[in-house]
């Protein structure tokens, strides 16, 4: 989408880089002319898809090991990366865990490790590369990946929706305190259905799609373009973002969902399903009325 080397010269850091949707936002920064540092916990994944992104971008790609719930780990992510890259001018605060389950099946130890993976991996990110960009006077960019259920709250995901929930009033919050002061811009993606084998394996497993996956459980059905997300749609969405071309935009959500959140929230959008003679019927006792 964006222009051939909209992002040269920026190195930007993509927590959960190595799978999924970070890995498709990686990949596309680097195609873009950025560097990119990806940090996760699995270092033997990050390395496999670190060799795989060089090769087929071109693009220098530094793998970190990296829990983002322990904050001395994150300082190391940022003094490896600095000492690798020179500077570090964009975060993707993308890592998460998650899964479905009834809330009061859950322990605490559950609740908490959802929590501090999304909320507190974002804070320590957010805070460490924060104070670095401070200290340096670097107008840098944070993006922070949420869901569309940040703002609705969701059924039988509830420690990842309270979680979102704060990373999305972060997102706000640092748009005006860090803007004001710094002009680092804060903003945010809301993605509805993206299909990875990490969201699918623990949100729509078999025992809910079945093995076909075209029940009325799929995600599709319940967007009204009726298809879920493409990753290189998402990531042009994060690119541009990033870019210079959104230097007005902070303090933004943006939602990528193909209308999903919408359709679930508008009173008569089940209509849809009604055919033109029910239409017609509806029409012609109205009309008498
Ligand atoms: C109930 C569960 C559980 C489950 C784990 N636990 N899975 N409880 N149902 N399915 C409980 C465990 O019993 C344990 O509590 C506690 O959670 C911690 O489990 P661990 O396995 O020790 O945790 P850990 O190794 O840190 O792994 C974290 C994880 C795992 C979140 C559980 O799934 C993971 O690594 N996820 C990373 C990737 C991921 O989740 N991707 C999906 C993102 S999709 P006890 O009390 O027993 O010790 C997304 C939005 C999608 O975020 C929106 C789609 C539209
Ligand atoms: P994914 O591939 O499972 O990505 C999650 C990543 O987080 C993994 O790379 C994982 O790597 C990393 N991670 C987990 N715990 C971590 C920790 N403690 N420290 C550091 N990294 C950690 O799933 P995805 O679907 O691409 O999700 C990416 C983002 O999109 C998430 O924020 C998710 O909430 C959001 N999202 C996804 C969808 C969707 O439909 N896919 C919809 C809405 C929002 P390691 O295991 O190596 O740590």
């Amino acid at each position: 989408m964006l222009r051939d080397n909209a992002l040269q010269g920026r190195t930007i850091v993509v927590t959960g880089g190595g799978t999924g949707l970070g890995k498709s936002m990686a990949r596309y920064f680097l195609m873009l002319g950025a560097s990119v540092v990806i940090a996760s916990r699995k270092l033997e994944t990050l390395q496999k898809t670190a060799e795989e992104l060089a090769a087929e971008t071109g693009g220098q790609v530094l793998p970190l090991a990296c829990d983002a719930r322990d904050y001395a780990q994150v300082e190391k992510v940022l003094t490896d990366a600095v000492a690798h890259f020179g500077r570090v001018d964009g975060l993707v605060n993308n890592a998460a865990g998650n899964f479905i389950s009834p809330t009061e099946r859950l322990s605490a130890r559950a609740f908490d490790t959802v929590v501090d993976i999304v909320l507190k991996g974002t804070y320590n990110f957010t805070l460490v590369f924060g104070k670095y960009w401070i200290a340096e006077h670097i107008k840098a960019s944070v993006l922070n990946i949420v869901t569309t259920y940040a703002w609705t709250g969701s059924a039988f995901v509830v420690p990842s929706a309270a979680a979102k929930a704060g990373v999305l009033a972060i997102t706000r919050s640092l748009a005006v305190e860090w803007g004001a002061k710094y002009g680092i811009r804060t903003n945010a993606i809301a993605p509805g259905p993206f299909p990875t084998q990490g969201a699918w394996e623990r949100l729509f497993p078999a025992e809910i799609l079945g093995e076909k996956l075209v029940n009325e459980h799929h995600p599709a059905h319940r967007v009204p373009l009726k298809r879920v997300g493409d990753h290189q749609e998402l990531a042009n969405l994060a690119a541009f973002l990033l870019s210079d071309y959104a230097s007005f935009i902070n303090g933004e959500v943006v939602t990528i969902d193909g209308g999903e959140w919408l359709m679930g929230a508008g009173e008569f959008s089940g209509f849809h399903t009604l055919s033109d003679e029910t239409w017609d019927a509806i029409a012609q006792q109205a009309k008498k009325k």
